[in-house]
């Protein structure tokens, strides 16, 4: 079968968690210009998500929103709101958490991208040029102020999780 569409995001997906990888391969001294990397693919990648995919399914599907979107915004906000904050130790098991199962959420059989490529079969050129021709998202220098800690947790409470039992996990 051919997937373009699920394949296009899931190979960003293998993309942003190898760049990830690569910059906090030592935790103690992070590399932060492939962070910067890192911070701008995943925003990106969200914009599409929000911005391409899940507008022209839901359009596709009557205007009714998928199922799993609403979760996925969730997900999408908490992720953002972590992006703004000095990654460190906790910050980025949090993140890792998080992004396991949300990627999980949209790659899996049943799941968001198999439901948005079935609903959009008609326009698949069109998103991908679309897909391509997204522009970067920039990023703001770090705030990591206790206002843009509070922001970020809140948003993991918002999406059902719980920022001390992930870290205790
Ligand atoms: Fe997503
Ligand atoms: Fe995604």
């Amino acid at each position: 079968m051919d997937n373009p569409i699920y394949d296009f995001f899931t190979k960003d997906h293998r993309r942003l968690e190898s760049i990830l990888e690569n910059a906090i391969v030592d935790i103690n001294n992070i590399n932060l210009e492939l962070y910067h990397d890192f911070r701008v693919g995943i925003l990106t990648h969200i914009k599409m998500e929000e911005k391409i995919l899940f507008v022209a399914a839901q359009r596709a599907n009557n205007n009714v929103p998928l199922p799993m979107a609403a979760q996925l915004r969730l997900e999408h906000g908490c992720i953002t709101s972590f992006m703004v904050l000095t990654p460190n130790a906790s910050i980025l098991k949090i993140l890792k958490h998080v992004l396991t199962i949300h990627d999980e959420m949209e790659e899996k059989n049943g799941g968001m991208y198999e439901a948005c490529e079935a609903l959009t079969k008609e326009q698949t050129a069109e998103i991908l040029t679309q897909l391509q021709n997204t522009t970067l998202v920039p990023v703001h220098p770090f705030n990591d102020s206790d206002f843009a800690l509070e922001v970020a947790k809140r948003s993991l409470t918002r999406a059902g999780y719980n920022y001390d039992t992930i870290l205790a996990g």
